[in-house]
């Protein structure tokens, strides 16, 4: 019902499509119940009593309101079509938006296959819902209250037994929206699941190719798409049984009614005119009626679609306010950090601070919380303790212009699909092509031909270190005042290694680097170096010592 306020709320916004499509479902439904009136004058006056001014005015009365109703059809099947196509363009846009403004955590809560599945799949069938709910829910059954009044007004007993069927179709509304809605959903998370173990191939093709991963990712993708295809044939299965159980009903309706309305032609209480007339009114009643119960049945299964999209659109979102950052002056200051997701403790009271300017490395063996702590640093994640860019703890700044003056680069090096300029100009809108070169100089990209060149990460054009050296470019273009390393440099070799650091400490000297790495070369270029221990600060000093440290703890854990 929730679900159902929601969607109507945001329909508010298409109202005048919506009276159009509403002045479409009047003027049809009103035009079928004239034709089935209509029906008595053509038999009655114009045939029975062979008046041909009775015959042609009938006529052409009956074929102005077909016209009359074809328009209103129209109406009705345009503008419905046209504010359901706007509003899923318009929630397309907001899914997308969604998935940048949320946070980080939040995002990761998701897969590619699920939010795809959401912003592709699960919009269509919104869209379709909303398209056709309007002349279901409400064409359908104006059309069907109109014709019941012709019915009533023909002969009210006969119509009133009618009335003994609304139960059966009640029934029948809540079975067959309980059955499609169930395998709906299970239709849906395998499609989510599908895409899932798509791009895992597309992700892993070496590996799954050479390890002997082929048969058993064969064997877990036909399972998946053997639950898809029941589902789906599940919700053929219920739709068409809904069809066949809603006509047969009315067929048998209908040779009662015939019978009995037979017997009172036969007695004389009733015209022929009238008969045709209640019978006309009875077959055009028919398809509406199936029509609204199915409409039922369909919203009732797609809340559940509505209810899917409502949990991305839901998403927490990262905060907007803050002051704003407008540069490091002092240095960045990290007092009793302590990061836990889902309850495990990721950082432990982890306490240090760094000047303006300095270059720090952070160590610590695989899974001691250093990618978290830059995290933190740039505010994807949530933390206790405090946080200070010179005098603002974090939490006071306004994110997006902190994350204008700093920069991250992670080990998995971010490269677009599309031109090596496109890579380029996300770090710096404004750059022209001579800084453009001198970037990808002193990023080592040498393989770089031309701007206008296509990289693909997913097609494997660029090989892992020569995407990290892309992803270095762009920091040379960003200027950044804080610049966070996290293994950004681990596929590139020694000696290219430290060319491209190098690079960056002498045309950044004001900013501050800390450093994630392994290299024991880099390390020792740096300043000062933390060393992190399974969340712990354990040591804070002399990059020399910092080693030292590194390599008993490490020599602790061989022996463990
Ligand atoms: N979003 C997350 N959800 C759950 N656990 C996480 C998340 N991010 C990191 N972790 C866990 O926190 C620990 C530290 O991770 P990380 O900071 O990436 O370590 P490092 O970069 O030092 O290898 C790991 O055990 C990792 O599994
Ligand atoms: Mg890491």
């Amino acid at each position: 019902m929730e679900h159902l306020i929601w969607v109507i709320k945001r329909l508010k916004n298409y109202y005048h499509y919506i009276l159009l499509a509403l002045f479409g479902v009047v003027l049809e439904s009103v035009s079928t119940a004239g034709i089935s009136l209509m029906v008595k004058k053509l038999v009655d006056e114009g045939m029975l009593l062979r008046s041909w001014e009775g015959l042609t005015f009938g006529t052409l009365l009956l074929l102005g309101l077909a016209l009359a109703q074809q328009l209103g059809n129209f109406l009705v099947s345009y503008y419905t079509n046209a504010y359901a196509e706007k509003e899923a363009k318009e929630l397309r846009g907001l899914v997308f938006e969604k998935l940048l403004r949320s946070s980080f955590l939040s995002v990761r809560g998701y897969s590619l296959g699920e939010y795809t599945t959401r912003v592709l799949s699960d919009l269509k069938l919104y869209r379709d819902l909303i398209g056709s709910s309007v002349v279901k829910l409400v064409r359908d059954p104006a059309t069907v209250l109109l014709l019941f009044g012709v019915l009533l007004y023909r002969d009210w007993k006969l119509t009133l037994t009618l009335l003994a069927l609304l139960p059966i179709i009640a029934l029948s509304v809540e079975y067959f929206g309980r059955k499609k809605g169930k395998h709906l959903r299970r239709s849906q998370e395998s499609l989510e699941k599908l895409i899932n173990k798509l791009g895992d191939v597309f992700r892993g093709y070496e590996s799954i190719k050479t390890l002997p991963a082929q048969e058993l990712l064969f064997g877990w993708f036909r399972d998946i798409n053997e639950k898809a295809y029941r589902a789906g044939l599940r919700m053929a299965l219920y739709s068409s049984f809904n069809s066949t159980f809603n006509f047969t009903v009315g067929y048998l309706a209908t040779a009662l009614l015939l019978f009995y309305g037979g017997l009172k032609v036969l007695e004389g209480s009733l015209t022929f005119g009238e008969l045709a007339s209640y019978l006309t009114a009875l077959m055009l009643i028919q398809m509406p009626l199936v029509e609204a119960q199915k409409g039922i049945v369909e919203v009732r299964a797609s809340l559940l679609v509505v209810q899917r999209l409502r949990q991305v659109l839901d998403l927490e979102e990262e905060m907007e306010k803050g002051v704003e950052f407008v540069g490091l002056k002092e240095g960045i200051n990290v007092q009793r950090l302590s990061v836990s997701i889902d309850g495990r403790d990721i950082l432990k009271g982890v306490s240090f601070s760094i000047r303006k300017g300095e270059r720090v490395a952070v160590m610590g063996s695989t899974g001691s919380g250093k990618s978290t702590l830059l995290r933190v640093l740039c505010g994807f994640v949530p933390y206790e303790g405090q946080v200070y860019y010179d005098e603002k703890e974090l939490r006071e700044i306004n994110l997006g212009t902190l994350r204008s003056k700093i920069a991250y680069l992670s080990q998995e090096s971010f490269v677009l699909s599309g031109t090596v300029r496109e890579n380029l100009l996300i770090a710096n809108p404004n750059a022209t092509e001579e800084e453009m070169w001198e970037a990808l100089r002193l990023s080592a990209c040498h393989f770089v031909e031309s701007l206008d060149e296509i990289v693909d990460k997913e097609s494997r054009m660029l090989s892992g270190g020569e995407s990290q050296r892309l992803a270095l470019a762009r920091l040379f273009l960003k200027k950044p005042q804080v610049l966070l390393l996290d293994e950004a440099t681990s596929a590139l070799d020694a000696q290219t290694e430290s060319f491209v650091l190098k690079n960056l400490f002498e045309k950044f000297p004001e900013t501050t680097f800390i450093v994630v790495a392994h290299r024991f070369s880099n390390i020792l270029a740096s300043e000062r170096a933390l060393v992190l221990k399974d969340g712990e600060l354990i040591f804070d000093g002399e990059p020399k010592r910092a080693i030292e440290v590194f390599l008993s703890e490490d020599l602790q854990v061989d022996a463990f």
